[in-house]
């Protein structure tokens, strides 16, 4: 058998997260996502994960905020990058390696809405540590004040995609500290693999889907002609889940709760194209089911809240660096060295 993705080898025993891709459930530490998601706000999440108490954890991030915003100046060139993700890879590297991960989560958030005011041309907006992690990331990165309902869809967001078992750079930062390394170097690591279009990429490309689909009546037609292309649907189809990412229907409902409040022309666009590219998706492929991934209503959702596409893939980072921090912990408590082994097919000598 050739080595391909290592699909369905299990790499830790965890009591972090669980997806039933068959079944298409999510458990959130010991939650349903949908739970989650719709009661515990990022904050709660995240203690959860990361065994602290919901209040103090809410107290260290806001330090955390504020002690990453006074590093800003001595950041260099690092928010220089004209990429989003190379720019907060840059700057996550400047921190001390064991900074605990309340600084650290606190810094993806600061550093993140940094880089997007600096490629504004305009100065960073400081922190302010009275209001929650999801409101003053959006406050700070956006530059307005912003209203409860972008706070509370951007906190669902937050907790959906704050884990999700053995992911890409999940595993990739648990393999760094079982080496023994630091836990900023294990974020860092994390988050030059969630970089790559097939782990955190796709929301952007799903807007820009979106904007030139235009209209729901477009839709069939459009996605025809990229499929003919030879082209993938982004936000369609999953590595695990053989149903419909259980996480795309508590964004979908995270946005109709936005636009009952007035902030998502996108959500009747978005539900037909899903339509569409399903059953354009089943012809083509009946033997494996393609759905909807969190990607297509991420893309949603994160610009219904008023953020830019190209703070997309960091804002996943703002969420998920809590699970990345959370698996360090447990890789240290109960993981061995993962060193795997590979098969040689070169050429013998002689
Ligand atoms: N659009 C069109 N075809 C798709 C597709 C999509 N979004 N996703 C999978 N397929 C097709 C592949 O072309 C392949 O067809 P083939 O066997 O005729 O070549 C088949 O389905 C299996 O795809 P494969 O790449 O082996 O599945 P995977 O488990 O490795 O890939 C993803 C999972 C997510 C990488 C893949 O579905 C994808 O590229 N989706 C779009 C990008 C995206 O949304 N990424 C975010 C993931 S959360």
């Amino acid at each position: 058998m050739t080595a391909n993705g290592l699909e369905g080898v299990i790499a830790a025993d965890t009591r972090l997260s669980d997806v039933d891709g068959e079944r298409g459930r999510l458990i959130l530490a010991g939650h349903d996502v949908e739970e989650l998601a719709r009661h515990a706000g990022f904050e709660g999440a995240a203690a959860l994960f990361l065994d602290a108490r919901a209040a103090e954890l809410r107290a260290q991030l806001a330090a955390g905020r504020v002690a990453a915003a006074d590093r800003l100046s001595r950041l260099g060139d690092a928010l220089a990058a004209a990429d989003a993700m190379d720019a907060l890879r840059a700057a996550v590297a400047h921190l001390p390696g064991e900074s605990t991960p309340a600084a650290i989560i606190g810094a993806v958030a600061v550093f993140a809405a940094a880089w997007w005011r600096r490629r504004a041309g305009q100065e960073p907006i400081a922190p302010d540590p009275a209001r929650s992690h999801a409101a003053d990331y959006l406050r700070m990165a956006t530059g307005g004040e912003p209203d409860a309902a972008r706070v509370a869809a951007l906190d669902a967001y937050l907790v959906t995609v704050i884990d999700h078992g053995m992911n890409a750079s999940t595993f990739t930062a648990r393999v760094v500290a079982s080496t023994g390394s630091d836990l900023v170097s294990a974020v860092v690591a994390a988050i030059g693999a969630l970089k790559g279009p097939l782990h955190g990429g796709a929301p952007g490309p799903v807007l820009d889907m979106l904007e030139a689909v235009g209209v729901p009546d477009n839709a069939e037609a459009w996605l025809r002609r990229e499929l003919d292309a030879g082209k993938r649907i982004m936000g369609m189809g999953h590595r695990i889940y053989r149903v419909r990412d259980p996480r795309a229907a508590v964004l979908e409902g995270a946005i109709q709760r936005l636009e009952v409040a007035g902030g998502s022309p996108r959500l009747a666009l978005a539900r037909a194209v899903e339509r569409s590219a399903e059953k354009l998706l089943a012809e083509r492929h009946p033997e494996r089911p393609l759905k909807a991934n969190v990607e297509f209503y991420t893309a949603v959702l994160l610009d219904a809240v008023g953020l830019d596409r190209a703070l997309f893939t960091v804002t996943f980072a703002a969420a998920r660096s809590a699970g990345w921090c959370a698996h360090v912990a447990e890789q240290r408590a109960t993981g061995r060295l993962i060193r795997p082994a590979s098969r040689y097919v070169g050429r013998l000598p002689g």
